[in-house]
Protein backbone atom coordinates (compact mmCIF):
# COMPACT_ATOMS: atom_id res chain seq x y z
CA UNK A 1 0.00 0.00 0.00
CA UNK A 2 1.68 3.82 -0.98
CA UNK A 3 1.57 6.36 1.33
CA UNK A 4 -1.18 8.37 -0.75
CA UNK A 5 -3.65 4.73 -0.94
CA UNK A 6 -2.99 4.98 3.22
CA UNK A 7 -4.27 9.09 2.68
CA UNK A 8 -7.07 7.99 0.53
CA UNK A 9 -8.48 5.52 3.17
CA UNK A 10 -8.39 8.15 5.53
CA UNK A 11 -9.72 10.99 4.10
CA UNK A 12 -12.51 8.33 3.03
CA UNK A 13 -13.32 7.48 6.75
CA UNK A 14 -12.97 11.20 8.08
CA UNK A 15 -15.80 11.92 5.28
CA UNK A 16 -18.18 8.61 6.13
CA UNK A 17 -17.83 9.71 9.93
CA UNK A 18 -18.39 13.51 9.28
CA UNK A 19 -21.54 12.13 7.20
CA UNK A 20 -22.94 10.26 10.30
CA UNK A 21 -22.36 12.78 12.39
CA UNK A 22 -24.22 15.24 10.21
CA UNK A 23 -27.19 13.42 11.08
CA UNK A 24 -29.73 16.30 10.27
CA UNK A 25 -31.65 16.32 7.15
CA UNK A 26 -33.11 19.47 7.71
CA UNK A 27 -31.00 21.71 4.96
CA UNK A 28 -32.58 24.59 6.95
CA UNK A 29 -30.01 24.22 9.64
CA UNK A 30 -26.71 23.11 11.06
CA UNK A 31 -26.13 20.70 13.81
CA UNK A 32 -24.21 18.10 14.38
CA UNK A 33 -26.64 15.97 15.13
CA UNK A 34 -26.23 14.56 17.30
CA UNK A 35 -29.51 16.39 16.44
CA UNK A 36 -31.53 13.59 18.58
CA UNK A 37 -29.32 14.51 21.28
CA UNK A 38 -31.01 17.68 21.60
CA UNK A 39 -33.72 17.61 24.14
CA UNK A 40 -36.75 19.02 23.24
CA UNK A 41 -36.92 20.74 26.04
CA UNK A 42 -34.54 22.89 28.01
CA UNK A 43 -34.22 23.65 31.94
CA UNK A 44 -34.17 27.24 33.06
CA UNK A 45 -33.42 28.81 36.41
CA UNK A 46 -36.22 31.08 36.68
CA UNK A 47 -36.49 34.29 39.22
CA UNK A 48 -39.74 33.97 40.26
CA UNK A 49 -39.89 36.06 43.47
CA UNK A 50 -37.20 37.38 45.62
CA UNK A 51 -34.73 34.96 46.44
CA UNK A 52 -35.92 32.20 44.93
CA UNK A 53 -35.35 30.78 41.66
CA UNK A 54 -37.11 28.02 40.16
CA UNK A 55 -36.22 25.25 37.57
CA UNK A 56 -38.81 25.51 34.97
CA UNK A 57 -39.06 23.55 31.71
CA UNK A 58 -39.49 25.11 28.51
CA UNK A 59 -39.55 23.23 24.86
CA UNK A 60 -36.87 24.36 22.90
CA UNK A 61 -38.05 26.23 19.90
CA UNK A 62 -37.55 26.08 16.24
CA UNK A 63 -34.40 27.73 14.84
CA UNK A 64 -35.03 30.70 12.39
CA UNK A 65 -32.41 30.69 9.31
CA UNK A 66 -29.96 33.30 11.88
CA UNK A 67 -30.38 32.00 14.87
CA UNK A 68 -28.03 29.94 17.48
CA UNK A 69 -28.61 26.83 20.19
CA UNK A 70 -26.12 26.89 22.61
CA UNK A 71 -25.74 24.15 25.39
CA UNK A 72 -25.13 26.20 28.58
CA UNK A 73 -21.62 24.97 29.88
CA UNK A 74 -21.69 27.67 32.87
CA UNK A 75 -22.62 31.19 34.12
CA UNK A 76 -20.47 33.11 36.55
CA UNK A 77 -22.65 35.02 39.38
CA UNK A 78 -22.35 38.30 38.74
CA UNK A 79 -23.23 41.47 41.17
CA UNK A 80 -26.04 42.66 38.95
CA UNK A 81 -27.38 38.77 39.40
CA UNK A 82 -27.32 39.57 43.39
CA UNK A 83 -28.92 42.59 43.12
CA UNK A 84 -31.77 40.96 41.49
CA UNK A 85 -32.03 38.31 43.14
CA UNK A 86 -32.49 40.07 46.44
CA UNK A 87 -34.10 43.64 45.86
CA UNK A 88 -35.27 43.03 41.52
CA UNK A 89 -34.94 46.69 41.44
CA UNK A 90 -35.84 46.76 38.14
CA UNK A 91 -38.85 44.82 38.68
CA UNK A 92 -38.02 42.47 36.28
CA UNK A 93 -39.40 39.38 37.95
CA UNK A 94 -40.13 36.77 36.38
CA UNK A 95 -36.60 36.49 34.62
CA UNK A 96 -34.51 34.21 33.70
CA UNK A 97 -30.85 35.62 34.40
CA UNK A 98 -26.92 35.08 33.99
CA UNK A 99 -24.96 36.68 32.09
CA UNK A 100 -21.60 35.66 32.00
CA UNK A 101 -22.05 32.58 30.17
CA UNK A 102 -20.62 30.10 28.14
CA UNK A 103 -21.10 27.04 26.05
CA UNK A 104 -21.29 25.25 23.21
CA UNK A 105 -23.04 25.80 19.57
CA UNK A 106 -25.07 22.73 19.15
CA UNK A 107 -27.02 23.71 16.30
CA UNK A 108 -27.51 27.46 13.89
CA UNK A 109 -29.61 28.85 11.28
CA UNK A 110 -28.32 28.04 7.90
CA UNK A 111 -27.27 32.17 7.38
CA UNK A 112 -24.73 32.04 10.53
CA UNK A 113 -21.07 31.63 9.49
CA UNK A 114 -19.23 33.92 11.72
CA UNK A 115 -18.91 35.72 15.10
CA UNK A 116 -19.35 39.19 15.68
CA UNK A 117 -15.45 39.68 14.96
CA UNK A 118 -15.63 38.14 11.60
CA UNK A 119 -14.18 34.57 12.83
CA UNK A 120 -15.94 31.64 11.55
CA UNK A 121 -18.59 29.68 13.83
CA UNK A 122 -19.17 26.43 13.25
CA UNK A 123 -21.10 23.41 15.44
CA UNK A 124 -19.08 22.56 18.21
CA UNK A 125 -17.20 26.13 18.91
CA UNK A 126 -17.02 27.91 22.28
CA UNK A 127 -19.02 30.97 22.93
CA UNK A 128 -19.91 34.27 24.94
CA UNK A 129 -22.38 36.93 24.29
CA UNK A 130 -21.84 39.70 25.26
CA UNK A 131 -24.09 42.83 26.39
CA UNK A 132 -24.17 46.05 24.02
CA UNK A 133 -24.68 49.67 24.73
CA UNK A 134 -26.14 50.89 21.71
CA UNK A 135 -26.35 54.24 22.22
CA UNK A 136 -22.80 55.19 22.89
CA UNK A 137 -20.57 55.56 19.74
CA UNK A 138 -17.60 54.43 21.46
CA UNK A 139 -19.78 50.67 22.25
CA UNK A 140 -19.82 49.89 18.28
CA UNK A 141 -18.14 46.44 16.74
CA UNK A 142 -16.75 49.12 13.63
CA UNK A 143 -13.55 49.60 15.28
CA UNK A 144 -13.53 45.51 15.51
CA UNK A 145 -12.58 44.10 11.97
CA UNK A 146 -14.57 47.20 10.64
CA UNK A 147 -18.01 45.39 11.40
CA UNK A 148 -20.96 46.85 12.79
CA UNK A 149 -23.06 44.69 14.65
CA UNK A 150 -26.57 46.83 15.56
CA UNK A 151 -29.70 45.46 17.21
CA UNK A 152 -27.93 42.86 19.44
CA UNK A 153 -30.15 41.11 22.23
CA UNK A 154 -29.01 40.98 25.99
CA UNK A 155 -29.18 38.04 27.49
CA UNK A 156 -29.92 37.00 30.89
CA UNK A 157 -30.74 40.55 32.33
CA UNK A 158 -34.05 41.60 30.72
CA UNK A 159 -37.23 40.01 31.76
CA UNK A 160 -38.62 36.65 30.49
CA UNK A 161 -39.90 36.86 26.57
CA UNK A 162 -42.17 33.95 25.40
CA UNK A 163 -39.24 31.70 24.68
CA UNK A 164 -38.20 31.50 28.11
CA UNK A 165 -34.33 30.05 26.82
CA UNK A 166 -32.99 33.93 27.32
CA UNK A 167 -30.32 33.50 30.10
CA UNK A 168 -27.52 31.59 30.84
CA UNK A 169 -28.87 30.17 34.27
CA UNK A 170 -29.84 27.40 31.99
CA UNK A 171 -29.35 23.88 29.61
CA UNK A 172 -29.73 25.70 26.62
CA UNK A 173 -29.89 28.99 25.38
CA UNK A 174 -31.13 30.75 21.94
CA UNK A 175 -28.92 33.39 20.85
CA UNK A 176 -30.91 35.64 18.19
CA UNK A 177 -29.52 36.87 14.74
CA UNK A 178 -27.66 40.23 15.33
CA UNK A 179 -26.82 39.82 18.88
CA UNK A 180 -22.80 39.77 19.61
CA UNK A 181 -21.66 36.77 20.51
CA UNK A 182 -18.03 35.58 20.00
CA UNK A 183 -15.97 32.64 19.50
CA UNK A 184 -14.30 31.46 22.03
CA UNK A 185 -12.85 27.90 21.79
CA UNK A 186 -9.39 29.08 22.84
CA UNK A 187 -9.93 29.20 26.07
CA UNK A 188 -11.07 26.88 29.18
CA UNK A 189 -14.32 27.09 30.88
CA UNK A 190 -13.38 28.86 33.49
CA UNK A 191 -11.64 31.54 31.81
CA UNK A 192 -14.69 31.71 29.56
CA UNK A 193 -16.89 32.06 32.97
CA UNK A 194 -14.53 35.33 33.56
CA UNK A 195 -14.55 37.35 30.35
CA UNK A 196 -17.29 39.50 31.21
CA UNK A 197 -15.65 40.56 34.68
CA UNK A 198 -12.54 40.75 33.65
CA UNK A 199 -13.90 43.40 30.58
CA UNK A 200 -15.00 45.70 33.47
CA UNK A 201 -11.26 45.71 34.33
CA UNK A 202 -9.66 46.03 31.14
CA UNK A 203 -12.01 48.94 30.10
CA UNK A 204 -10.96 50.71 33.17
CA UNK A 205 -7.18 50.41 32.83
CA UNK A 206 -8.05 52.03 29.38
CA UNK A 207 -9.34 54.67 30.72
CA UNK A 208 -6.97 55.08 33.14
CA UNK A 209 -4.42 55.22 30.57
CA UNK A 210 -6.03 57.81 29.30
CA UNK A 211 -4.54 60.51 32.35
CA UNK A 212 -0.91 60.02 30.78
CA UNK A 213 -0.05 59.14 34.50
CA UNK A 214 -0.32 55.24 34.26
CA UNK A 215 3.54 54.12 32.97
CA UNK A 216 5.32 50.55 33.35
CA UNK A 217 7.12 51.64 36.47
CA UNK A 218 4.14 53.60 38.58
CA UNK A 219 3.61 52.72 41.69
CA UNK A 220 -0.22 51.47 41.51
CA UNK A 221 -2.43 50.95 44.71
CA UNK A 222 -5.19 48.67 44.51
CA UNK A 223 -7.88 49.39 47.02
CA UNK A 224 -10.48 46.21 47.63
CA UNK A 225 -9.81 42.74 46.61
CA UNK A 226 -12.89 41.52 45.74
CA UNK A 227 -12.86 39.83 42.19
CA UNK A 228 -13.24 43.45 41.03
CA UNK A 229 -10.02 44.90 42.95
CA UNK A 230 -7.97 41.58 42.09
CA UNK A 231 -8.35 41.04 38.42
CA UNK A 232 -7.39 44.73 38.01
CA UNK A 233 -4.29 43.35 39.98
CA UNK A 234 -4.16 41.24 37.68
CA UNK A 235 -4.49 42.88 34.48
CA UNK A 236 -1.72 45.80 35.86
CA UNK A 237 0.86 42.95 36.26
CA UNK A 238 -0.60 41.34 32.55
CA UNK A 239 0.60 44.75 31.04
CA UNK A 240 4.15 44.49 32.61
CA UNK A 241 2.92 47.06 35.95
CA UNK A 242 5.12 45.46 38.49
CA UNK A 243 4.72 47.83 41.52
CA UNK A 244 1.66 47.33 43.17
CA UNK A 245 0.19 47.76 46.52
CA UNK A 246 -2.99 46.70 47.30
CA UNK A 247 -5.67 47.31 50.14
CA UNK A 248 -8.11 44.98 51.51
CA UNK A 249 -9.16 43.87 55.35
CA UNK A 250 -9.41 41.02 54.63
CA UNK A 251 -6.32 38.26 54.79
CA UNK A 252 -7.10 35.78 52.44
CA UNK A 253 -8.00 38.08 49.71
CA UNK A 254 -4.79 40.46 50.64
CA UNK A 255 -2.66 36.67 50.47
CA UNK A 256 -4.30 35.67 46.61
CA UNK A 257 -3.69 39.48 45.95
CA UNK A 258 -0.07 38.65 46.02
CA UNK A 259 -0.89 35.52 43.92
CA UNK A 260 -2.16 37.18 41.40
CA UNK A 261 1.02 40.14 40.79
CA UNK A 262 0.48 42.45 44.05
CA UNK A 263 4.10 43.09 45.20
CA UNK A 264 2.95 43.74 48.49
CA UNK A 265 -0.49 44.39 50.70
CA UNK A 266 -1.76 46.70 53.50
CA UNK A 267 -4.68 45.75 55.44
CA UNK A 268 -6.46 48.88 56.69
CA UNK A 269 -7.90 46.92 60.11
CA UNK A 270 -4.35 47.38 61.10
CA UNK A 271 -4.27 51.22 61.11
CA UNK A 272 -6.26 53.38 62.82
CA UNK A 273 -7.38 56.67 60.99
CA UNK A 274 -6.48 57.42 57.55
CA UNK A 275 -3.55 58.97 57.96
CA UNK A 276 -1.77 56.12 59.95
CA UNK A 277 -3.02 54.19 57.06
CA UNK A 278 -1.65 56.19 53.67
CA UNK A 279 1.99 55.99 55.79
CA UNK A 280 1.00 52.39 55.74
CA UNK A 281 0.80 52.72 51.96
CA UNK A 282 3.51 54.84 51.47
CA UNK A 283 5.47 52.15 53.51
CA UNK A 284 4.75 49.38 51.74
CA UNK A 285 6.16 51.43 48.00
CA UNK A 286 9.43 51.77 50.02
CA UNK A 287 8.65 55.55 51.11
CA UNK A 288 6.69 56.54 48.45
CA UNK A 289 2.99 57.13 47.59
CA UNK A 290 1.25 55.84 44.90
CA UNK A 291 1.53 57.35 41.37
CA UNK A 292 -1.91 55.85 40.58
CA UNK A 293 -5.00 54.07 42.20
CA UNK A 294 -7.73 51.81 41.43
CA UNK A 295 -10.91 52.05 43.64
CA UNK A 296 -12.45 49.04 43.62
CA UNK A 297 -14.58 48.77 46.36
CA UNK A 298 -18.33 50.19 46.98
CA UNK A 299 -17.50 51.70 50.16
CA UNK A 300 -18.03 55.45 50.17
CA UNK A 301 -15.21 56.08 53.10
CA UNK A 302 -12.87 54.15 50.70
CA UNK A 303 -13.33 56.59 48.09
CA UNK A 304 -13.12 59.54 50.45
CA UNK A 305 -9.61 57.43 51.83
CA UNK A 306 -7.64 57.17 48.72
CA UNK A 307 -6.89 60.52 47.77
CA UNK A 308 -4.41 60.58 50.38
CA UNK A 309 -2.12 57.04 48.86
CA UNK A 310 -1.35 59.17 45.97
CA UNK A 311 1.05 61.97 45.29
CA UNK A 312 0.58 65.08 44.14
CA UNK A 313 0.39 64.66 40.42
CA UNK A 314 -1.31 61.66 40.60
CA UNK A 315 -4.18 59.82 38.86
CA UNK A 316 -7.07 58.08 40.28
CA UNK A 317 -9.82 55.84 38.78
CA UNK A 318 -12.68 54.99 40.38
CA UNK A 319 -14.83 52.29 39.82
CA UNK A 320 -15.60 50.52 42.51
CA UNK A 321 -19.62 52.19 41.95
CA UNK A 322 -21.53 50.18 39.22
CA UNK A 323 -24.89 51.64 41.30
CA UNK A 324 -25.43 54.11 43.32
CA UNK A 325 -23.48 53.33 47.07
CA UNK A 326 -24.32 56.96 48.68
CA UNK A 327 -22.39 59.94 48.40
CA UNK A 328 -18.24 60.32 49.90
CA UNK A 329 -16.87 63.53 51.91
CA UNK A 330 -13.95 64.63 50.50
CA UNK A 331 -12.12 68.05 50.48
CA UNK A 332 -11.62 69.44 47.27
CA UNK A 333 -8.65 71.75 48.00
CA UNK A 334 -6.95 69.00 49.82
CA UNK A 335 -7.53 65.85 48.02
CA UNK A 336 -8.12 66.82 44.01
CA UNK A 337 -7.23 70.63 43.48
CA UNK A 338 -3.67 71.22 45.86
CA UNK A 339 -2.45 67.96 44.96
CA UNK A 340 -3.92 68.52 40.97
CA UNK A 341 -5.20 64.83 40.63
CA UNK A 342 -6.08 63.26 37.59
CA UNK A 343 -9.71 61.63 38.25
CA UNK A 344 -11.05 59.64 35.51
CA UNK A 345 -14.38 57.20 36.16
CA UNK A 346 -14.96 53.84 34.29
CA UNK A 347 -18.38 51.78 34.18
CA UNK A 348 -18.52 48.84 31.82
CA UNK A 349 -16.64 48.55 28.84
CA UNK A 350 -16.80 47.92 25.07
CA UNK A 351 -16.98 45.79 22.73
CA UNK A 352 -13.46 45.95 21.87
CA UNK A 353 -12.40 45.74 25.49
CA UNK A 354 -13.97 42.51 24.93
CA UNK A 355 -12.31 41.35 22.47
CA UNK A 356 -9.19 42.43 24.25
CA UNK A 357 -9.65 40.65 27.47
CA UNK A 358 -9.57 37.14 25.59
CA UNK A 359 -6.13 37.82 24.78
CA UNK A 360 -5.42 38.71 28.40
CA UNK A 361 -6.66 36.09 29.75
CA UNK A 362 -4.55 33.78 28.05
CA UNK A 363 -1.53 36.14 28.26
CA UNK A 364 -2.49 35.63 32.28
CA UNK A 365 -2.17 31.93 32.49
CA UNK A 366 1.14 32.64 29.87
CA UNK A 367 3.10 34.50 33.14
CA UNK A 368 1.31 31.91 35.40
CA UNK A 369 -1.11 33.92 37.55
CA UNK A 370 -3.94 31.71 38.58
CA UNK A 371 -6.65 33.42 37.26
CA UNK A 372 -8.75 30.62 37.39
CA UNK A 373 -9.04 30.41 41.46
CA UNK A 374 -11.12 33.35 41.25
CA UNK A 375 -13.87 30.90 41.04
CA UNK A 376 -13.97 29.42 44.58
CA UNK A 377 -17.83 27.57 44.30
CA UNK A 378 -19.52 25.98 41.76
CA UNK A 379 -23.16 24.51 41.93
CA UNK A 380 -25.35 23.05 39.43
CA UNK A 381 -28.13 24.52 38.23
CA UNK A 382 -30.47 23.08 40.34
CA UNK A 383 -28.44 24.22 43.39
CA UNK A 384 -28.66 28.04 42.03
CA UNK A 385 -30.47 29.69 45.17
CA UNK A 386 -27.40 28.09 47.55
CA UNK A 387 -25.44 29.70 44.53
CA UNK A 388 -26.83 33.00 45.36
CA UNK A 389 -26.81 32.45 49.33
CA UNK A 390 -23.19 31.75 49.07
CA UNK A 391 -22.47 34.54 46.97
CA UNK A 392 -24.89 37.42 49.70
CA UNK A 393 -22.82 35.89 52.47
CA UNK A 394 -19.90 37.07 50.86
CA UNK A 395 -17.78 32.89 51.30
CA UNK A 396 -16.28 33.41 48.49
CA UNK A 397 -14.61 35.43 45.31
CA UNK A 398 -16.60 34.29 42.02
CA UNK A 399 -19.48 31.58 42.32
CA UNK A 400 -20.42 30.15 39.50
CA UNK A 401 -23.16 27.68 37.90
CA UNK A 402 -21.59 24.88 35.85
CA UNK A 403 -23.80 22.54 33.59
CA UNK A 404 -22.67 18.70 34.22
N1 LIG B 1 -17.33 49.97 37.11
C1 LIG B 1 -17.98 48.91 36.77
O1 LIG B 1 -18.42 48.76 35.65
C2 LIG B 1 -18.19 47.83 37.79
C3 LIG B 1 -18.50 46.54 37.37
C4 LIG B 1 -18.67 45.54 38.32
C5 LIG B 1 -18.56 45.88 39.66
N2 LIG B 1 -18.27 47.15 40.03
C6 LIG B 1 -18.18 47.56 41.44
O2 LIG B 1 -16.94 47.18 41.96
C7 LIG B 1 -17.05 47.02 43.37
C8 LIG B 1 -16.24 45.82 43.78
O3 LIG B 1 -16.81 44.65 43.24
P1 LIG B 1 -16.42 43.23 43.85
O4 LIG B 1 -17.23 42.23 43.13
O5 LIG B 1 -14.95 43.08 43.86
O6 LIG B 1 -17.01 43.43 45.33
P2 LIG B 1 -16.63 42.78 46.73
O7 LIG B 1 -17.65 43.31 47.68
O8 LIG B 1 -16.44 41.31 46.60
O9 LIG B 1 -15.21 43.41 47.10
C9 LIG B 1 -15.01 44.61 47.72
C10 LIG B 1 -13.76 44.49 48.59
O10 LIG B 1 -13.49 45.76 49.15
C11 LIG B 1 -13.02 45.57 50.47
N3 LIG B 1 -13.19 46.83 51.20
C12 LIG B 1 -14.30 47.33 51.76
N4 LIG B 1 -14.03 48.52 52.34
C13 LIG B 1 -12.73 48.77 52.12
C14 LIG B 1 -11.86 49.84 52.46
N5 LIG B 1 -12.30 50.89 53.17
N6 LIG B 1 -10.58 49.77 52.07
C15 LIG B 1 -10.12 48.71 51.37
N7 LIG B 1 -10.91 47.66 51.02
C16 LIG B 1 -12.19 47.70 51.39
C17 LIG B 1 -13.83 44.42 51.00
O11 LIG B 1 -13.17 43.78 52.08
C18 LIG B 1 -13.91 43.51 49.76
O12 LIG B 1 -12.88 42.57 49.72
C19 LIG B 1 -18.54 46.87 43.66
O13 LIG B 1 -18.96 47.92 44.51
C20 LIG B 1 -19.23 46.92 42.34
O14 LIG B 1 -20.39 47.73 42.34
C21 LIG B 1 -18.09 48.12 39.12
ZN1 LIG C 1 -21.53 40.69 35.16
Amino acid sequence: MTNIDIEQIVKQVLEGMATESTGCKNGACKCNESANSIPKTSRVAMLTELEHYEIKEYPIPELGDDDILVKVEGCGICGTDAHEFKRDPFGLIPVVLGHEGTGEIVKMGKNVTKDSAGKPLNVGDKVVSCMIFKDNPEITMFDLNKQNVGGADVYGLLPDDDVHLNGWFADYIVIRGGSTIFNVSDLDLYSRILIEPCAVLIHAVERAKTTGILRFNSRVVVQGCGPIGLICIAVLRTMGIENIVAVDGEEKRLEFAKELGAGNVVNFKDYKGNEALSEGVKEAFGGYLSDFAFQCTGSPIAHANIYKFIRNGGGLCELGFFINGGDATINPHFDICSKEITVVGSWVYTLRDYATTFDFLKRAKGIGLPIEKLITHTYSLDKINEGHETNLAMKGLKIAIINQ
